[in-house]
């Protein structure tokens, strides 16, 4: 079966082809992030615009890249929540047109579910139960994936996702926006162990998160430095700032892996491009002889091929929209 799928929940047009949910054809994305670093971090009303100027061009060199005409696809899939609410709109909206123009089923698709699905595309050995760790610059959870698509949220952020806090981080210590990445790459220059940041425990939910009090520390920390004229050590506080966002999830991946007793665990979203979180969540996997999964770091950020795999498993299952299908700003992975 061969699915056209779409994805622009946020700063990313994403478009692929992908075969029987394992097999990718086509992988189209245009990266908007260029654009909104300018701002210092995505504005949704020019997140629309921009997929509305993008969408239609990016299927056309999907279905080239893979070789196919469009009365070759079977079904089109599409991220209809969580994201930016405009930005979700544009990718529903193309893809009910096409769906109906086809003549194909149109597949919803939880842009999480599509994270953790991404997996399935680089790993063809990896079949459910399993848990999932997907930590993303929206959203932060720890997942017991039973099945394709039957899922229980076991913890959650309570305030920021992981990878919010680090574009906030990166911020004052001024590098570009998305700063995940030359956070990473800053951190690796230091040995950290300079910096004291502060870790959150969530009243009777151990599995649950918090970064706010994180995010806040490192702002705080940045600001009295430059007000006192005191030198900031960037890459000691990027270090220690990874390390402790690393002591926030891969204890508690542990600990859910303890509980659920489950033997493999699965890596997701765009801050599981981390080197630091994945050293740590290879150690401590290997400590305990589970096996892990870590996406190749093209398929961490956001990409087409993530739904396109999931949105198979959600046809298999049945799941398929008419051309009332809406988007949503939020919605639960486990709905
Ligand atoms: O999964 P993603 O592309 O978009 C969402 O679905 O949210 O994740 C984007 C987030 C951003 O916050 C970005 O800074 C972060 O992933 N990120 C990283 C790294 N690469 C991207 N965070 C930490 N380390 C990285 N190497």
């Amino acid at each position: 079966m061969i699915i056209l799928a779409f994805e622009s929940s946020c700063d990313e047009t994403a478009v692929a082809v992908v075969r029987n949910g394992r097999e990718l054809l086509a992988d189209a994305i245009l990266s908007q992030a260029d654009m909104h670093a300018l701002y210092g971090g995505v504005v949704p009303e020019i997140a629309s615009r921009k997929h509305v100027e993008a969408i239609a061009a990016l299927t056309d060199s999907a279905l080239a890249q893979a070789g196919i005409t469009r009365r070759e696809v079977d079904a089109v899939a599409v991220t209809y929540a969580p994201g930016l609410i405009g930005a979700v709109l544009v990718g529903v909206s193309f893809a009910k047109s096409v769906a109906y123009a086809l003549g194909v089923p149109l597949i919803p698709v939880h842009h999480v579910r599509g994270h953790i699905a991404a997996n399935y595309l680089a790993f063809p050995d990896l079949t459910p139960p399993f848990l999932a760790l997907a930590i993303s610059g929206g959203n932060t959870l720890i997942v017991d994936v039973r099945d394709y698509t039957d899922m229980t949220i076991l913890g959650a952020t309570r305030d920021d996702a992981a990878g919010e806090c680090f574009d906030k981080a990166a911020r004052v210590l001024g590098l570009p926006y998305p700063g995940g990445k030359p956070m990473d790459a800053l951190a690796r220059q230091s040995q950290g162990g300079k910096y004291v940041l502060p870790s959150a425990h969530v009243e009777g939910a151990p599995l649950d998160m918090s970064f706010s009090g994180l995010k806040t520390a490192v702002v705080n920390l940045a600001h009295n430095a430059q007000q006192k004229g005191e030198p900031l050590d960037a890459a000691a506080l990027a270090h220690d700032f990874t390390r402790a966002v690393s002591n926030e999830l891969v204890p508690r991946a542990m600990e859910a892996l303890a509980q659920t007793g489950r033997t493999k665990l699965v890596a997701a979203g765009g801050v599981a491009a981390n080197s630091i979180i994945r050293a740590d969540l290879e150690r401590e996997c290997q400590k305990r002889g589970v096996k892990l999964y870590l996406p190749p770091l093209r398929w961490c950020g956001d990409n087409g091929a993530m739904i396109g795999a999931q949105g198979y498993y959600e046809y298999c299952a049945g799941v398929t929209a008419d051309l009332h299908l809406n988007a949503y700003a939020t919605m639960d992975i486990d709905k």
